[in-house]
C-alpha cells in the first residue's frame, strides 16, 4: 500500500449517466488501484473529498459519483478534458475468497463492489449479485454487472424492479440456499451491518467498508476513527467479525467538525 500525499492532476476522458444523480467518471492515470480502495479527489477551488474506485484498467480509472451535495455537484459539471486531482489509492481492499461469492451494493457501493465483480470473474468465481434501491431508476451499473457474467439480484424498496423490499431479504433467501465462500458488502452502514449478521447466522466470512468522514486518507489526522478503528488506514474494508462489537459501527460518525451524530 501506498503511504504518501503524492499528488497528480489527471484528466477526465468520458462521463457516463448511471441514473438521473449519479454518473461515472473516467480518468487517465495509471492508479493501480485494487476493488475496495479509495482516492482523495479534488477538484480546484471546490474541495477534496474520498471517492471509491469503481474501476482501474491500466491507464485508466473510473470514479461512480452520486450527487448529494456541494462537492458531487460539481462533480456532475465535470466535461471531457477537465483535470481534477487525485492522491491514492489509500486503504484495505477486499480480500476475494474462494470460488462462489455474493456481493451485496446499496447506492454508490455497487460501483467499488462492480470493480471487485469484474476481479472475481477474471478468476472464474461465481457471483450473485445483490443491489438495492429505493427505485429501479436508483439503480446504477445494472448492465455491466450482467456483462461480467454476474447473477444479478436487484431488490427495491417500492417494488418497481425486482423484489420488493430489502437487500438483506434477497440475502437470506441466498444464504439459505447456497453455500459461499465469502460476502462483500458496500453500502449504507446499516444495511451492512444487517449484512454482517446475516453472515454470522449462516457462519459466512463477510467483508464491508467502513465510511467515515476522511480529511488526509493516510492515517495522520485522525478524522476518519470509528471507535480506535483508523478507517482510512485499516479499512475502509474490514472483516465483518473485527469490527461488529466496536463501540461505534452501526452507532456514531462524525461531522467535518467532530462532532457525533447518530445513524438513522
Ligand atoms: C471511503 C469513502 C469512499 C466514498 N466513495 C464514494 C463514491 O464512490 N461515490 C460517491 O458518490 N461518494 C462517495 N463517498 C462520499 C463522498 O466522499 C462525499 O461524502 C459525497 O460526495 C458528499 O459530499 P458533498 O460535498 O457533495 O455533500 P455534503 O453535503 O458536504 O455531504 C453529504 C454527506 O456526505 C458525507 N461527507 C461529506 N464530506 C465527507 C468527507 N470528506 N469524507 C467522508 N464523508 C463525507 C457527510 O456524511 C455528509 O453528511 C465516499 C466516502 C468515503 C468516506
Ligand atoms: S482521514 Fe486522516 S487519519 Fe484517516
Amino acid at each position: 500500500m501506498k503511504l504518501s500525499a503524492a499528488f497528480e492532476m489527471v484528466r477526465l476522458l468520458e462521463v457516463k449517466n448511471e441514473n438521473p444523480s449519479t454518473k461515472t467518471f473516467v480518468f487517465e492515470h495509471d492508479l493501480g488501484a485494487k476493488p475496495g480502495q479509495f482516492v482523495m479527489a479534488w477538484i480546484p477551488t471546490v474541495n477534496e473529498k474520498p471517492m471509491s474506485v469503481g474501476g482501474d484498467e491500466g491507464n485508466t480509472f473510473s470514479l461512480t459519483v452520486a450527487n448529494v451535495g456541494t462537492f458531487s455537484e460539481a462533480f456532475q459539471k465535470l466535461k471531457p478534458g477537465d483535470r481534477i486531482g487525485v492522491r491514492g489509492p489509500y486503504g484495505r481492499a477486499y480480500q476475494l475468497k474462494g470460488k462462489r461469492v455474493a456481493m451485496v451494493g446499496g447506492g454508490f457501493g455497487s460501483a467499488p463492489l462492480r470493480f471487485l465483480a469484474e476481479l472475481a470473474r477474471k478468476k472464474a468465481v461465481h457471483v450473485d449479485f445483490i443491489q438495492g434501491a429505493r427505485s429501479k431508476d436508483r439503480l446504477i451499473l445494472e448492465k455491466d454487472i450482467q456483462k461480467l457474467g454476474c447473477h444479478l439480484h436487484v431488490a427495491t424498496n417500492d417494488g418497481s424492479k425486482g423484489k420488493k423490499g430489502m437487500v438483506t431479504d434477497v440475502l437470506a433467501e441466498l444464504l439459505k440456499a447456497n453455500r459461499y465462500d465469502g460476502v462483500y458488502a458496500c453500502g449504507p452502514e446499516l444495511m451492512m451491518q444487517a449484512v454482517g449478521k446475516l453472515c454470522e447466522k449462516h457462519a459466512t466470512y463477510c467483508e464491508i467498508s467502513v465510511e467515515r468522514y476522511m480529511k488526509c486518507g493516510f492515517g495522520v489526522c485522525g478524522q476518519c476513527d470509528c471507535g480506535g478503528l483508523l478507517t482510512c488506514v485499516e479499512g475502509t474494508v474490514v472483516d465483518y467479525q473485527k469490527i461488529k462489537d466496536n463501540p461505534d459501527f452501526g452507532r456514531i460518525h462524525r461531522d467535518a467538525s467532530g462532532q457525533k451524530h447518530f445513524f438513522k
